[in-house]
């Protein structure tokens, strides 16, 4: 990425100096403007219509070879390094400026397993699990000597020999619910199923309870409706599970309490050559796990038929056959669970492909996965590479037709995203303000499609963008009409919050960058997604996934419309109405959750509302503007001529009364946020009028002077940080309760639960743990930011 290598400040003039650098400053910017900027405010017809080419140059679908290519080899984190080379090449052949970034960073590769069901008064071996998936006639990918074993990433190695326990979906509230049971999983082996959370959080719950060792399966119960017991044959007679089908997957903490993503070894810093490492154990677990297949888990499963509590509640119940669900554990069953892996610091290398744009201080980044944990990876991630590979050859045939884009666009293919979003975290630490400073928003490609239905994340001030792009694009199913009607008719008007789960995490939660997540997936009557197992394979996606690759190329056209949209107006097309009207439904979400009994509660300490004394002045001279790249006046070369924003002249906020008040309640603070909210509504309304405004300005361009043309070009390249900036306002440097790492105070993953967003989470973590103090301290960072986000927009 060009300008990776932060420019060294300049240092500041003395000031007697200060009124003739100051002129040289202004003739410089005018000759700049006159020269270089002026031109472009020239012509008004765009003279390359880029919907068209760039659609033209995807109507022939090359999606199905990249898959084709990208499932062809093994390709783990840290190896396969032809599709490196190749994903390089392409872009190079393309048009774009190919960069490969090599990150030193630990992982752990499979080397030996085992795993026994023990008769433990005779010591007899009742059961050897295989640990392998089925070789299938039909799928050429399961046939190879160089399939990956069965194993999880980061579980530790071992070799322990206990009785077992199920514990469900292995949830927080599972083990305490085993707890109220009677059931002690101390010293014991935990049988976890899949579904519901993160399953590195089952993980760490597990050895939090005293587990020495964890095996997790996947239940046909948790499939819907497509299972055998339905009359729905086999992968790959049929769209149900494989029954020999195992998930991998990293059982890396993630999101969990004191945990972090990226490399283990180096928390909040980039793992380059040399750097110093830590230990990693916040990060990852100590105890020994292993995946496995519902058949293989079945005889296990029935040794504690009868033994323990028999579970009746139907959210503990999987649909195996041939016995109870029973907690165990049986005193005469015991499970031999040994786990060996090669712990290596390996090169993990991200690939990235740039377009220069005119403004090349303002760039949008497409990014998807490269590694995966099998040999196919067909949906996670090629579906996404192969999407994001037609993008490429898209944006090569627009660069071929001469079109100038406006904006910098870089395609990000990383590594090591299923370990921990290993490739995209050390890459965000590695470059984060330069990130900061220059990205406007970034666009996640992970698994692209697995079905049929759009399903969409993201930061709402994208979503009108969204929609528009959408609207343009026929659904691929006859009278569905739309992309739009489509998504409309399955989820509503509304978009996803992000939690966390892919590559966007460090760029929305940890930089403040705007970030959107989209793909293809299945409903309930979809054929079932082998998920990180053998079955994830072209053979499967050609037949029961995508049929003729169709929903791959429609997600490239959608994504790289919406990037080229987003390059190709001279205003940002964001909409922070948007954002903060969804804001507003978030805080209701928060305001329902807190306990009736603390509304009149008198805020007795003092110190937890100094949060929310601070005022919007006082706030700027605190932020380190070095570790923010949020918006500066500096970066406008005549405030004067624009209007300069008034974050340094705050106005009579609320919230100067609160000294006057006598025996504040947690009401009176809520409320203050509710009308700091209120205020930052209005603002954005009038900023957003004004967006539109200056586009129409621009649009007609053509009727104004030359002096005109350039406070326009002035006035939207003021409006414009503001909209980069924006989110970044969000960020707070200190970061959330107990997992600093995560700094968003809107978005950011459940502790609990890893994968799914929880929005404003200072607040609801508050809640949870009943700090009445914390919440009011929450509050007070929260509101104060609100106050000065709303200053910033209005002029
Ligand atoms: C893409 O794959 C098809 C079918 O395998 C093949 O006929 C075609 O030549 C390939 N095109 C390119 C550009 O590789
Ligand atoms: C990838 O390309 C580099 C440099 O062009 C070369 O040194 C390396 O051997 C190639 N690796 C593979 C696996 O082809
Ligand atoms: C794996 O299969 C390939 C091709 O069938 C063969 O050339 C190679 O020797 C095999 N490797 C091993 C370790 O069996
Ligand atoms: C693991 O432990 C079991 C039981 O103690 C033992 O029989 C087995 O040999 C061990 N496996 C390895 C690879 O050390
Ligand atoms: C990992 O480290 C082991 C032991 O040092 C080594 O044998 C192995 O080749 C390494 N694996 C990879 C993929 O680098
Ligand atoms: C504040 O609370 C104290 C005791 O809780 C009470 O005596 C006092 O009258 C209250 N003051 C006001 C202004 O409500
Ligand atoms: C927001 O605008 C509305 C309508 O213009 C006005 O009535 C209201 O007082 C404003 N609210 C705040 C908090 O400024």
């Amino acid at each position: 990425m060009k300008g990776l290598e932060e420019k060294k400040p300049v240092k500041k003039v003395q000031s007697k100096y200060k009124p003739l650098f100051r002129l040289l400053i202004v003739s410089y910017f005018v000759l700049h403007a006159y020269f270089v900027t002026y031109p472009n405010y020239l012509n008004s017809k765009a003279s390359i219509d880029y919907k068209e080419i760039f659609l033209n140059a995807l109507d022939t679908n090359l999606a199905g070879n990249w898959s084709k290519t990208y499932t062809s080899v093994p390709h783990l984190a840290g190896t396969g390094k032809s599709l490196v080379n190749f994903t390089r090449d392409k872009f190079e052949e393309y048009g774009l400026k190919a960069t490969v970034d090599d990150y030193e960073i630990l992982v752990s590769y499979p080397k030996d397993h085992d795993l026994n069901l023990i008769d433990s008064t005779t010591g007899e071996i009742l059961y050897k699990a295989p640990l392998k998936e089925d070789v299938l006639e039909d799928d050429p990918t399961t046939q190879g000597n160089d399939t990956i074993p069965t194993f999880l990433g980061y579980a530790a190695n071992g070799n322990v020999t206990a009785e077992y326990v199920y514990a469900n979906y292995g949830t927080k509230d599972d083990f305490e619910t085993l707890k109220e049971l009677g059931i002690d999983v101390t010293g014991k082996i935990a049988v976890v199923r899949y579904g519901g959370i993160f399953r590195g959080l089952k993980v760490k719950f597990a050895q939090d309870n005293g587990a020495i060792g964890v095996l997790i399966y996947s239940d046909p119960g948790d499939d819907g409706e497509i299972t055998t017991k339905n009359g729905y044959e086999q992968y790959p007679k049929g769209p149900a599970r494989q029954e020999s089908s195992v998930q991998r997957g990293s059982v890396q903490f993630l999101g969990g309490v004191g945990a972090y993503p990226g490399d283990p070894t180096t928390p909040g810093y980039a793992s380059k050559p040399g750097c110093e490492r830590q230990d990693p154990h916040k990060a990852i677990g100590k105890i020994p796990v292993l995946p496995i297949s519902y058949r293989e888990v079945t005889p296990i499963l029935k040794k504690l038929n009868g033994h323990g509590v028999k579970l009746s509640d139907k959210k503990w119940i999987g649909d195996l056959d041939g016995f109870d669900y029973y907690t165990g554990p049986n005193k005469k069953a015991e499970l031999n669970l040994y786990n060996n892996q090669d712990f290596n610091i390996s090169t993990l290398s991200n690939v990235y492909g740039e377009i220069e744009g005119e403004k090349a201080d303002e760039v949008v980044i497409i990014g998807n996965h490269r590694d995966a944990w099998i040999k196919g990876g067909a949906g996670d991630p090629n579906s996404g590479s192969a999407s994001m590979m037609e993008i490429a050859r898209g944006l090569g045939e627009l660069i071929k037709a001469g079109y100038k884009f406006k904006r910098t666009i870089i395609l990000m293919s990383w590594d090591g995203e299923e370990y921990g979003l290993l490739g995209s975290t050390e890459f965000g630490e590695y470059a984060s303000k330069i990130l900061q400073k220059k990205v406007v928003a970034y666009l996640n490609l992970d698994v692209s499609v697995s079905g049929t239905n759009l399903n969409l994340e993201g930061c709402k001030s994208i979503y009108g963008l969204i929609k528009k792009v959408a609207a343009t694009l026929p659904y691929p199913v006859e009278g569905v009409g739309s992309l739009l009607d489509h998504y409309l008719s399955v989820h509503g008007d509304k978009i996803t919050a992000l939690g966390s789960g892919s590559d966007y995490t460090v760029f929305l939660e940890h930089l403040g960058i705007p970030s959107i997540d989209m793909g293809f997936g299945g409903g309930k009557t979809a054929p079932i997604y082998h998920y990180h197992s053998n079955y994830d394979s072209y053979h499967w996606m050609e037949k029961y996934g995508d049929k003729g690759f169709v929903y791959h190329s429609l997600m490239a056209k959608f994504l790289g419309l919406i990037a080229l949209e987003l390059t190709d107006q001279e205003v940002i097309p964001f909409s922070i109405k948007d954002y903060v009207d969804e804001l507003t439904r978030y805080f209701e979400i928060v305001k329902e959750k807190i306990p009736k009994d603390w509304e009149s509660k008198a805020i007795e300490n003092e110190a937890t509302w100094n949060e929310l004394l601070i005022t919007p002045v006082e706030e700027m001279k605190y932020l380190d503007e070095s570790t923010n790249g949020w918006y500066q006046e500096k970066y406008i070369p005549f405030p004067e001529l624009v209007g300069k924003s008034d974050c340094m002249h705050h106005k009579n906020h609320l919230m100067f009364d609160i000294k006057k008040h006598k025996n504040l309640t947690l009401s009176d603070i809520v409320q203050i946020t509710i009308d700091d909210l209120a205020q930052l509504g209005n603002s954005s309304a009038i900023f957003d009028g004004e967006s539109a405004s200056l586009q129409t300005q621009y649009d007609h361009r053509d009727s104004l002077f030359f002096w005109q043309k350039l406070k326009l070009h002035y006035k939207i390249l003021k409006h414009n940080k503001l909209m980069q900036y924006f989110e970044r306002n969000f960020i707070y440097e200190k970061g959330l309760y107990e997992r600093e790492w995560f700094k968003h105070i809107i978005f950011a993953s459940g502790r609990f639960t890893g994968y799914a967003g929880q929005v404003y989470p200072m607040l609801q973590e508050a809640i949870e743990d009943g700090d009445f103090d914390r919440l009011v301290k929450s509050l007070g960072i929260v509101s104060r930011t609100f106050r000065r986000v709303s200053d910033q927009l209005v002029i």
